[in-house]
């Protein structure tokens, strides 16, 4: 028996994580946040001094040992044994990921993990491009996309949740900067798969988003 596999990709701020972990926790099977893993190879490039957009540099550190574990059903990932779960969400990081997820030998050596992962494993598996090319074959895939300006107030209530700081137009500025940087890379770029069912959650709440999804889910 083959294993369930979901895709959803869509641009920075969507909600795709926050949705795909809800659907993995009705569903009872894991979620893969595939991000995570560019996050560990940025902030690798980042502790190592290589600039993320040296493509050179980056490819002589390759293969860089990242690793996906569960924890209590919590996604957790590991950058050389060492859990940096909590490391890779700084801001910083979020346009370094961006940068080195143009680079094709990244994307190959992350995209040949993704796959191992969605071999063994039903799994709600969350992206770019996972609909498009590390996955074509998923029995179901979603793109999920907002407007811009909701995504950044989104980003902005989270940061206000988390106690953070943070500026609405810069937020915004950093998510659109984001989405061009995703949309025009040569190589497997943010791109809705033809098959994919598209949700436009500019004004929808995540538990719609979550139940749309879970309608389409048989
Ligand atoms: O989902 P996120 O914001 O944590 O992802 C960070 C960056 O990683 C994103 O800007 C582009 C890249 N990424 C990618 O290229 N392909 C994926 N499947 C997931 C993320």
């Amino acid at each position: 028996m083959g294993k369930i596999n979901i895709a959803i990709d869509g641009p920075a701020g969507a909600g795709k994580s926050t949705v795909a972990k809800a659907i993995a926790n009705k569903l009872g099977i894991i979620h893969l946040d595939t991000g995570t893993m560019y996050r560990a190879a940025a902030l690798a490039a980042l502790r190592k001094g290589v600039s993320p957009l040296d493509e050179e540099a980056v490819a002589a550190m390759l293969p860089i040992d990242i690793d996906v574990q569960y924890k209590e059903g919590a996604q957790r990932v590991l950058l050389e044994g060492e859990d940096v779960t909590e490391a890779i969400r700084e801001h910083a990081i979020s346009q370094a990921a961006s940068d080195i997820s143009r680079i094709k030998q990244v994307r190959l050596m992350l995209a040949e993990l993704q796959r191992k992962i969605a071999e063994k494993n039903d799994v709600v598996m969350d992206g770019r491009d996972i609909g498009t090319f590390v996955l074509p074959g998923a029995d179901y895939k979603f793109y999920l996309t907002a407007a811009p300006e909701v995504r950044a107030k989104r980003r902005l209530n989270q940061l206000k949740e988390m106690d953070q700081n943070g500026d609405y137009e810069e937020i915004l500025k950093s998510i659109i900067a984001r989405d061009e940087n995703d949309i025009k890379r040569e190589f497997a770029p943010l791109k809705k798969a033809e098959d994919a069912i598209l949700i436009d959650s500019t004004y929808m709440s995540v538990e719609e988003v979550v139940q749309t999804i879970l309608s389409e889910i048989k």
